[in-house]
C-alpha cells in the first residue's frame, strides 16, 4: 500500500511580501512533496495565509482599508509568488475562513470542556487614546538596563536585555505617542502543564530532530507555563465562543489553518476526507515543515492542543535554519533583503531551487546564499554538466538519424550504474539531505560527461562507417541525461518538463527508472536553461535596495509580527556589547546530578575573589559529575541570576557545540589560569 501523507509549510503572515528567507522553507517542502509523489505516495500539500493579529489590523488601518481587503490583496501576491517559484500546493487557503472559524471553535470547545482552559485577570499596557491594549512591540521607551532610547517593550536592541513592558522608562505607545496606562482584563489560558507527561513522551519519540528535542528540554526544565490564548477587542481574528469582546490570539488559530486548508480542499476533492488525516486512529502521516523560530508553537502548543481535543498528533516536525546572504543576515541597506518578486524579475526560479537544495542538510542550520558561489554553481552544474550532456548528443541524433535512437546502448553497464544510484538518492531526499542527493547526482553527471569525452562522438561523426556506433553513443548519453532528469525533477520541475518534451517521453517519475530510450524517436533539442551573468545579480541587488527604501515607512508605523519564542542566532553586536560580558575562570568544587532533570548538573564553582557560585549546566549527557571535580571552566559571571525549578542559577558555564549528537564540550583555559581571572 502506498504511503498516505499530508504535508504543510508554515503559513506566511498576510501583511508582508514573500522574500528569499521564506523560500528556503517552501522550496524544501515542495521538493519533498514532489519527491514523494514521484515515488508513488499519496501526498497532499496544503498551506494558507496567516491572516489574523494586531499588526495586520493596524496595517489595514494605516492604508485606510478593511483588513479583509488587505488580506485578499496580499493573498493574491503570495499565490503569484509561490506559483512562479513552482511551489505546487494542492490547496492555498486563509486562516480567515469559515473552515478555520469552525475548527478553531471546535478545538477550543473541546479543550474548554475537558478543563484545559483557565481564566484570570491580568494587567496590561493600554493606549488611552487608541482605546486598545498594546502588544509589547507597540510600546517603546528607554531600556531599564542601559538607558538606550526608543527600545521595544520586550527587549533592548542595544544591550540585549529582555524585560516586561512595565519596566521601560518613559514608555510611549507606538500608535499614538500617548503614555500607556496599566489596565486589567480577563484573559483565557491554555494549561500547557496539563500535557507535561504527554509532551515529554511525544518530544522523545522520533517526531523531532535531535537538536529540537534538546532545545525543548531546556523549556521543559524551565517548566511549562500557561499560554495566553485570548486578546481583547479591537482585534482582527475570531471571537471566542461565549464572549463579547475576546478574540483568539493569532497563534491559536494559525496551526488550525493547516486543517482548515485541508478541509477546504476536501470539499472539492471527493477522494479526500478530513478524518483520514486527523482522526485519532488515522494511519496517514502528517508532516509540518517550519523555521527554527516557531518550534515552541509546533512542538509544544500544537501537539498539546491536538491531544486535548482528541485528535491525532503530527508524525514529524521538520525545522530548518534561517537564510543568510553572503554570510550575513539579510540586509536592507546592502540590498540582500530580496523579495521573491524582485528575484523573479532577474533570475529563473529554478536556479534558486537548485542552489538551496545543493545546501540543505536536513539539520537546523542556517543556509548561506553566497551570490558568487551561486553564479558559479548554476553555470558549472546545471549548464556545464547537466544541460550540456543533452545538447552535445541530441544534435547528432536529430541531424544524422532523424531523431531515431539506436536499438542497443553503447555502454549498458554505465546505464545500470545510473539506475543503481536511485536508492541512495531516494534515501537522501526522504531524509531531507538534499545537499547529499545533489552531490550524488552531480557525481553521476561528471561520469556521464567523462564518458562522452572518452567516446568523442564528434570524432566518430566525422569517420566513415561508424554511424551505428555514433547512434549508440548518443543513445547512451541521452539515457544518462534522462536518468539525471528523473533525479533532478523534484528540484527542477519545469526544466524536467522541457526535457520530457524534447525526448518525447511521458512525465518522468520513479517508476520510469526501468524505462529505456533504445529504439525510441526523440524531438528537436531546445535550449533548456541559460547561463547566469553577473549583471543579473547586480541588477537584482540594486532593485532590492530600491524596493525596501520605498517600503520602509509602512514597516515602522505598524511594527512587525515578532511574537515568537526564538531559536535564532544572536544579531550582530558591537565590541561594547561584548565587553559587557564578564567572563571569568572558575574551578568546579563539586558537581552533582539534579533530581528530576534529565540534562542538568548542579555545579558549585570557586570564582576566586568573586566567591562561590551555584550554576545549573545542561551538560549531563556528556559528563559524569565525578569527572568534573577540580576542572577549570569559563563562567559568564554577570548573567542575571535565573530562578529554575531546582534552585537559582548564578551564571553560565561555556560549552561548545553539541548540535551533531555529540558534545557539549566544556571550554577551559590553559593550565595555570586561576579562579577569578578575567577572560578577554
Ligand atoms: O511565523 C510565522 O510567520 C507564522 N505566520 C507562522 C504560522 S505557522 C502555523 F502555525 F500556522
Ligand atoms: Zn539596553
Amino acid at each position: 500500500m502506498s504511503r498516505d501523507i499530508l504535508v504543510t509549510s508554515a503559513l506566511p503572515y498576510a501583511n508582508g511580501s514573500i522574500h528569499l528567507g521564506h523560500l528556503v522553507e517552501y522550496i524544501q517542502t515542495d521538493v519533498w512533496v514532489r519527491f514523494q509523489k514521484s515515488r508513488g505516495a499519496h501526498c497532499v500539500y496544503v498551506c494558507a495565509d496567516d491572516a489574523h493579529g494586531t499588526p495586520i489590523m493596524l496595517k489595514a488601518r494605516d492604508e485606510g482599508i478593511e483588513p479583509e481587503a488587505l488580506i485578499e490583496r496580499v493573498a493574491r501576491e503570495h499565490k503569484a509568488d509561490f506559483d512562479d517559484f513552482h511551489i505546487g500546493f494542492d490547496n492555498y487557503h486563509s486562516t480567515h475562513s469559515p473552515e478555520n472559524r469552525e475548527l478553531s471553535e471546535l478545538i477550543y470547545n473541546r479543550l474548554q470542556a475537558a478543563g484545559h482552559i483557565a481564566r484570570r485577570e491580568i494587567q496590561q499596557a493600554f493606549d488611552p487614546e487608541q482605546q486598545m491594549f498594546l502588544p509589547d512591540r507597540f510600546i517603546r521607551g528607554e531600556c531599564p538596563k542601559c538607558g538606550a532610547a526608543d527600545q521595544y517593550g520586550d527587549s533592548c536592541e542595544v544591550c540585549g536585555a529582555t524585560y516586561q513592558p512595565t519596566d521601560l522608562k518613559n514608555p510611549v505607545s507606538v500608535l499614538s505617542g500617548a503614555t500607556p496606562i496599566q489596565k486589567a482584563s480577563e484573559h483565557y489560558f491554555f494549561q500547557l502543564g496539563d500535557f507535561e507527561a504527554f509532551l515529554h513522551d511525544w518530544t522523545r519519540s522520533d517526531h523531532l530532530q535531535d537538536t529540537v528535542t534538546r532545545k525543548l528540554d531546556e523549556w521543559f526544565e524551565a517548566g511549562l507555563k500557561d499560554w495566553d490564548i485570548s486578546r481583547d477587542a479591537p482585534y482582527f481574528g475570531f471571537r471566542i465562543p461565549g464572549t463579547e469582546d475576546k478574540y483568539f490570539y493569532v497563534w491559536l488559530d494559525a496551526p488550525i489553518g493547516y486543517m482548515a486548508s485541508l478541509q477546504n480542499l476536501c470539499a472539492r476533492r471527493g477522494d479526500l476526507s478530513f478524518e483520514r488525516y486527523w482522526s485519532k486512529d488515522s494511519t496517514a502521516e502528517v508532516h509540518h515543515f517550519i523555521g527554527k523560530d516557531i518550534v515552541y508553537f509546533h512542538a509544544l502548543f500544537w501537539p498539546a492542543m491536538l491531544e486535548g481535543a482528541g485528535l491525532r498528533s503530527p508524525t514529524a516536525i521538520h525545522a530548518h535554519g534561517f537564510l543568510t546572504v553572503n554570510g550575513e543576515k539579510m540586509s536592507k541597506s546592502r540590498g540582500t533583503f530580496i523579495k521573491a518578486r524582485t528575484y523573479l524579475q532577474h533570475l529563473p526560479a529554478e536556479f534558486l531551487r537548485y542552489y538551496f537544495c545543493a545546501k540543505l542538510s536536513g539539520r537546523v542550520e542556517d543556509l548561506d546564499l553566497n551570490l558568487e558561489d551561486f553564479v558559479y554553481r548554476i553555470n558549472s552544474d546545471l549548464i556545464g554538466k547537466y544541460v550540456n550532456l543533452a545538447s552535445r548528443s541530441a544534435g547528432f541524433v536529430h541531424k544524422r538519424f532523424g531523431g531515431q535512437l539506436a536499438d542497443q546502448h553503447d555502454r549498458p553497464a554505465l546505464v545500470q550504474h545510473f539506475v543503481a544510484a536511485a536508492d541512495p538518492i531516494a534515501d537522501d531526499f526522504e531524509h531531507l539531505r538534499y545537499a547529499q542527493a545533489i552531490r550524488r547526482i552531480m557525481a553521476l553527471a561528471d561520469e556521464a560527461n567523462a564518458y562522452v569525452n572518452d567516446r568523442q562522438p564528434w570524432v566518430v561523426a566525422k569517420q566513415e562507417g561508424r554511424d551505428a556506433e555514433l547512434q549508440a553513443i548518443c543513445t547512451t548519453a541521452l539515457e544518462l541525461f534522462r536518468l539525471l532528469t528523473l533525479y533532478l525533477k523534484p528540484v527542477l520541475p519545469v526544466t524536467a518538463g522541457r526535457a520530457e518534451g524534447f525526448l518525447e517521453i511521458p512525465p518522468l517519475d520513479w517508476q520510469a527508472l526501468t524505462a529505456d530510450l533504445t529504439g525510441h524517436r526523440i524531438g528537436k533539442f531546445k535550449p533548456l536553461l541559460q547561463r547566469i551573468e553577473q549583471d543579473a545579480i547586480d541588477a537584482m541587488l540594486a532593485a532590492s535596495q530600491q524596493d525596501l527604501a520605498a517600503a520602509a515607512p509602512a514597516a515602522k508605523s505598524t511594527g512587525q509580527q515578532k511574537e515568537k519564542q526564538s531559536m535564532s542566532e544572536a544579531d550582530e553586536i558591537k565590541i561594547d556589547d561584548f565587553t559587557k560580558v564578564d567572563l571569568r575562570v572558575a574551578r568546579i568544587v563539586k558537581a552533582e546530578a539534579v533530581e528530576g532533570a534529565d540534562k542538568l548538573l548542579r555545579l558549585q564553582l570557586d570564582v576566586g575573589a568573586l566567591g562561590e557560585r551555584q550554576v545549573f549546566a545542561g551538560i549531563k549527557s556528556a559528563y559524569s559529575p565525578e569527572s568534573l571535580t577540580d576542572r577549570a571552566v569559563i563562567l559568564v559571571a554577570n548573567l542575571a541570576p535565573r530562578k529554575m525549578r531546582f534552585g537559582v542559577s548564578e551564571g553560565m558555564v561555556l560549552a561548545a557545540g553539541g548540535d551533531e549528537g555529540n558534545g557539549p564540550f566544556l571550554l577551559a583555559p590553559e593550565p595555570g589560569a586561576k579562579p577569578g581571572m578575567k577572560v578577554r
